[in-house]
């Protein structure tokens, strides 16, 4: 049985206190104002490697079934919004883990790569790999950050014992096996390096009842949670962090679990802009995370499917009802090789891990799936 072993709180466990002076979401003042009840936008693309699906553009290279989420600009724009709001959550750290100098970094799922460039520029020593189902990351990078396409369901091809530090964040809304991605995960995990995954989790919250059971916005989370059940996905807790971390064979677990305010009403100044860029960030993903899961799994009609979401939407927008979610984050190590302070078996992995620098310089060796040639900050023009 795999119990939570070492469950850290954040100082934010506490209930968050609420603005007696919080203003009527109408308000002219709040750049919410007038948006809370749009939908968002259709995009028109030729590009034949994704889907157009209800106005909105999807993975299709590795499977259409692959990712529940879009990947167009508007999605693009909502990834580096929550980048945000997690920087603000966690008081401007790119990690929890206690990492030394880390020399390779993979970023599993990296979206727009906002997080793996960050963490390029915070580690110029490291070299920093961002991997992704879809070439959606820009193309002027730090010199020490670089991206490819590839499956991370499938096989890993790169070699044992690689990578200082592997992070995932927000994924699991895409994940269909957690043991076999771990598996592999910690295969390519140097001995003595972390690993850190960090997800949203799956229920909307409030600690003083104001959140309805029949809550439009919690209603479209809960029908979210029950199409991932039916594909056998379950959605984030700290506990399933732990779990799958612990079954693969990392130590020294720690979950770290910070609530996330949804809405104006946190009387703390961060807290409200954390909580205001909530509000954006569901007006932005509602329909990104539920239209294909209420229309493809849940089997809902399309129009069943954007009233629920417009109405989810529409609701987030009320200051009388103080919402929230938790977003947990797990981290943990692969154990260290006995006598690893110097032995043959330290040599033989440290290697193949300095053979990697050259396959590093050729970007087509480090990883084997489609590469998307970045240009490095250092080959920009004066
Ligand atoms: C919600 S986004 C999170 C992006 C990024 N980790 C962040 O926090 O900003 C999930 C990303 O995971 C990618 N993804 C989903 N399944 C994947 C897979 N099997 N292999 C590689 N990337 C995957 C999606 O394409 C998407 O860009």
């Amino acid at each position: 049985m795999h119990l939570l072993s070492k469950l850290r709180l954040h100082h934010e466990l506490n209930a968050i206190a609420v603005d007696p002076q919080c203003p009527d979401y109408d308000d002219d003042g709040y750049e919410s104002s007038g948006s809370c009840g749009s939908s968002v936008a259709s995009l028109k693309s030729t590009v034949h490697e994704y889907i157009i699906e209800n106005g909105r553009r999807y993975h299709a290279y590795f499977g259409v079934d692959k990712s529940i989420t879009p990947t167009d600009e508007i999605e693009q724009d909502r990834l580096d919004i929550h980048h945000e709001i997690m920087l603000l959550l966690l008081e401007g750290e790119l990690h929890q883990a206690p990492l030394e100098n880390p020399r390779k970094i993979l970023d599993v799922g990296t979206g727009t790569g906002i997080w793996a460039i960050d963490m390029a520029d915070k580690y110029p020593g490291s070299k920093v790999l961002g991997v992704d189902l879809s070439p959606i990351q820009p193309n002027w990078v730090p010199p020490n950050c670089r991206f490819t396409v590839d499956d991370v369901e499938a096989e890993w091809s790169w070699r044992s014992n690689t990578f200082d530090f592997v992070h995932i964040r927000n994924l699991v809304h895409d994940i269909h096996d957690w043991s076999k991605l771990l598996s592999e995960l910690y295969r390519c995990t140097r001995p003595g390096g972390w690993v850190e995954i960090a997800e949203m989790g799956g229920e909307l919250l409030s600690d003083d009842g104001t959140l309805a059971d029949n809550h439009p916005t919690k209603r479209c989370w809960d029908l979210l949670t029950a199409a991932l059940r039916a594909t056998g996905r379950e959605p984030a807790t700290g506990t399933l962090l732990n779990n799958i971390l612990s079954a693969a064979g990392f130590e020294e677990i720690e979950v770290v679990a910070v609530k996330q305010p949804i809405g104006l009403w946190p009387h703390d100044k961060r807290l409200k802009t954390i909580g205001k860029m909530g509000m954006l960030n569901i007006q932005l993903g509602t329909e990104a995370y539920c239209m294909a899961a209420l229309t493809r799994i849940l089997k809902l009609s399309v129009e069943a499917a954007r009233e629920i979401c417009r109405d989810g939407v529409a609701a987030v927008c009320d200051p009388g009802v103080h919402m929230y979610n938790f977003f947990y984050i797990a981290y943990a190590r692969k154990p260290k090789r006995k006598d690893d302070d110097h032995d043959e078996a330290t040599d033989s992995v440290d290697a193949d891990y300095d053979s990697d620098d050259e396959a590093w310089e050729d970007e087509t060796a480090f990883g084997q799936g489609l590469e998307v040639h970045h240009t490095p900050l250092s080959a920009r023009p004066a």
